[in-house]
């Protein structure tokens, strides 16, 4: 009978009943046994436990039938164990455990919280290819577990996910913390590439070595989260990084202000001055007052000499107020698009937003917008930063008419875990790039 892998073992060894461990994210690459490992553990958990209730969820039923379960069906002849049997999206055990199939595709319109899941309860769970599901799907199956017979038992309610590398809450909830050693006790990172699997056949291994493409084989055989396959994305990966030192933007002598007002204390505020292109100094606070952002923007305009008409904050919600006091310019979100500022012909995008994320996302890629070394970034908000701009993506244009659009806040929420602040103080400075009152250098811009 084949054993286990040594990562499979180590990922077990939270996985049990009585390490405190609760979430435990196992893979980060093509072909480490995860799936393997999922079948495993709650099989044996299943069988050891009678009548305890567990999950399996992924992105799609349709999914979970035709892959999950034909690797149960495999694990279990592996071990010879014949007790259970499948019906109706749950497998069920003869001592009274079953193995619920849940659908975990995210309802955007119908059901954006996955409150559906809500009255459910489970001893644990297991979310496989977590990469397509939703951050709060994860979110709200965290408090069903713990549910079902774990005080009679002693068991720790626990979720094992299991996905290839992805840049969104997995990145930020599982892999940053893991890699900065800052990883809650609550949760566990255990890498498992495919050389870590001694049970893979020569095929599988053939044909991962057949991968050429480059993003592809960093993520699948690498394990490298940093970069991402997503098509919609506007920036590649190493034009954002280049932001950070790599690329040689001009001093301008011309000063800029932008500033993302945090609404009602829910997200952060931003703010970021900047000489031309380059940004060189940056201001944060997690929770603030009006009265102190107004503060902080007219020390700023003080200190670099930025007249009110290069100055510029969100003026949606509580900004509007910061606005008007410190007597700078609005930028609202939904406004209509700017027209060109040579041509003077209009742009085709669904908003002002859209139309300033594009231009941002186009200029990083011409690597014309840098971040100085002197704005003192922790390594931490640089990678934010760095998630924040990978989310300028497009967004459904299914109508060849329709007017261009960026991937929406609440989307870019779901799977970032945050709103995306500093992507949004980065893009206001492109408003000036459309409208701005004076003569300006826009080589290479348009
Ligand atoms: N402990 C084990 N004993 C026997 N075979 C195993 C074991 N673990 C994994 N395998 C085999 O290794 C191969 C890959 O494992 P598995 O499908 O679990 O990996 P995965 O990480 O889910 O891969 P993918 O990225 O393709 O989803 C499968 O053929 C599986 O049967
Ligand atoms: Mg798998």
């Amino acid at each position: 009978m084949k054993q286990l892998s040594k990562k499979q073992l180590i990922a077990l060894g939270k996985l049990h009943w009585l390490c405190l461990v609760k979430f435990v994210f196992y893979g980060g690459a093509a072909g480490g046994g995860k799936s393997w490992l999922g079948c495993f553990w709650l099989m044996t958990m299943c069988w050891r436990f009678p009548g305890t209730r567990w999950f399996i969820g992924r992105d799609s039923l349709k999914d979970t039938r035709e892959s999950v379960l034909i690797t149960w069906g495999k694990v279990a002849k592996e071990y010879g164990f014949t007790e259970w049997k499948y019906a109706d999206n749950e497998i069920k055990f003869a001592n009274g455990s079953a193995v619920v199939f849940l659908d975990l595709s995210f309802y955007p319109q119908k059901d954006p919280m996955f409150e559906r899941l809500g009255s459910k309860e489970y001893t644990g769970g297991w979310i496989e290819e977590a990469g397509e599901v939703h951050f709060a799907a994860f979110d709200t199956l965290k408090s069903r577990v713990g549910r079902h017979m774990n005080t009679e038992y002693g068991i720790v309610p626990k979720i094992l996910v299991t996905a290839n590398p992805k840049k969104n809450w997995l990145y930020t909830t599982f892999w940053k913390p893991f890699r900065n050693k800052c990883l809650d006790k609550a949760y566990a990172f255990i890498r498992a590439l495919y050389q870590d699997n001694p049970f893979l056949s020569a095929d599988y291994i053939d044909n991962m070595r057949q991968i050429t493409d480059k993003v592809k084989r960093e993520r699948l055989l690498h394990g490298n989260f940093d970069y991402d396959d997503n098509p919609n994305a506007l920036c590649d990966y190493d034009s954002i990084v280049s932001m950070f030192g790599g690329n040689i933007v001009k001093p301008t002598g011309k000063y800029y202000l932008t500033a993302d007002i945090a609404r009602l204390g829910s997200d952060k505020a931003v703010i970021m001055v900047w000489d031309g292109f380059r940004v060189v100094d940056m201001v944060e606070f997690d929770v603030s007052k009006t009265t102190e952002l107004q503060h902080a923007i007219n020390t700023l305009r003080y200190k670099y000499t930025i007249p009110s008409d290069r100055c510029i904050a969100d003026e949606d919600g509580v900004g509007g107020g910061v606005v008007d006091n410190c007597g700078i310019l609005g930028f609202v979100n939904n406004s209509s698009a700017l027209p060109h500022p040579d041509s003077g012909v209009e742009e085709p995008y669904a908003n002002l937003q859209a139309q300033c994320a594009y231009k941002l996302a186009d200029m990083v890629n011409k690597r014309l917008i840098s971040i100085d070394d002197c704005v003192d970034i922790p390594a931490d908000t640089k990678d934010d930063i760095i998630t924040e701009i990978e989310q300028i993506q497009t967004w459904k244009m299914d109508d060849d008419n329709a007017k261009i659009r960026i991937k929406p806040k609440s989307e870019v929420k779901a799977d970032i875990g945050r709103s995306p602040d500093y992507r949004d103080t980065l893009l206001m400075r492109m408003y000036f790039v459309y409208r701005e009152h004076e003569p300006q250098d826009l080589e290479g811009v348009f």
